[in-house]
């Protein structure tokens, strides 16, 4: 436990679970107060619960981030309970599997929505808010596969890679404010939403199917998956004054995926 957020106000969308969790209570650890920001509000609930009992520095905020006018409420609400608004995590995403070929506007319109237009819309209510202090760090998940191929994901892989332009561009358009932008770029990592899946597709337990992917020899040089705190390891620095020469930049946390 350190205080590198000490003093600090953060949102973290996608704080429900997997990296977002693991960020929310990485911040908390750096004494960091925090709005977790989720459509899911009995995740986002449980993790309050779990990581600040006391309620006194992690508030839960539900919002559907693909809505503009949530999103501004969500900024709004962390600023008049947490007080002000210094680091903005967007980690909030989603998957639609399969081939071009079966993709549809619908899906299409929900991966845009959360992946890429929630980054945006809860970027430009933050951004003013940062200003109002002074400047801010704003950290946007990405993926190892926004600048890798593979097959069978390529919605995903899209707006993922979008988000690494909004990354740069909104880096080039801010940093006169004082408002750092980067990317973090996570390999395959360990989150409930990929165990559940493989659970799902095998017919197997929870416990089983996570067993199954510690075991896997994932595409990697390290040959494993990554764990949620490896990704919010990552999001703290940029999040952080230790970061403070950093921005426009993208981290590749992918054990070695990418090179
Ligand atoms: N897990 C991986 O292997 C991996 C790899 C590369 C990138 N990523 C990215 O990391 C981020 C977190 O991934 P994860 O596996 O921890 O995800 P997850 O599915 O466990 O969590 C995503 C969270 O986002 C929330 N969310 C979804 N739609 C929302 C909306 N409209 N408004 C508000 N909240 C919403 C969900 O409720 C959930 O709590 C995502 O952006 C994902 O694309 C993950």
């Amino acid at each position: 436990m350190g205080e590198r957020l000490a003093g600090k106000i953060a949102l973290v969308t996608g704080g429900g679970g997997g990296i977002g969790e693991a960020t929310v209570r990485l911040f908390w650890e750096e004494q960091g107060r925090v709005a977790i920001v989720d459509n899911d509000t009995a995740a986002a609930g449980r993790v309050a619960q779990e990581v600040d009992p006391s309620g006194e520095r992690v508030v839960v905020i539900g919002a559907d981030l693909t809505k503009e006018d949530e999103a501004a409420r969500a900024v709004r609400e962390t600023v008049d309970r947490l007080g002000r608004l210094d680091v903005l995590a967007n980690v909030a995403g989603v998957r639609v599997w399969g081939p071009i070929t079966e993709a549809t506007p619908e899906s299409w319109e929900f991966i845009i929505g959360v992946n890429l237009l929630a980054v945006a819309y809860t970027s430009k209510f933050a951004v003013p808010e940062m200003v109002k202090n002074g400047g801010g760090s704003i950290v946007n998940v990405s993926s190892a596969n926004a600048i890798v191929g593979r097959k069978n994901i390529a919605q995903f892989d899209a707006t993922k890679n979008a988000v690494l332009a909004l990354t740069r561009s909104m880096a080039c358009d801010h940093a006169e404010q004082n408002i750092r932008v980067n990317a973090v770029c996570p390999g395959p990592t360990l989150t409930m939403y990929h165990v559940r899946r493989r659970a799902a597709a095998k017919g197997i337990s929870l416990e089983q199917a996570e067993a199954e992917m510690r075991a896997t020899r994932v595409g990697n040089l390290m040959k494993r998956h990554g764990e949620p705190r490896e990704i919010a390891y990552s999001i703290l620095f940029l999040a952080c004054d230790e970061s403070s020469y950093v921005t426009g930049a993208t981290f590749m946390i992918d054990g070695g995926l990418s090179v």
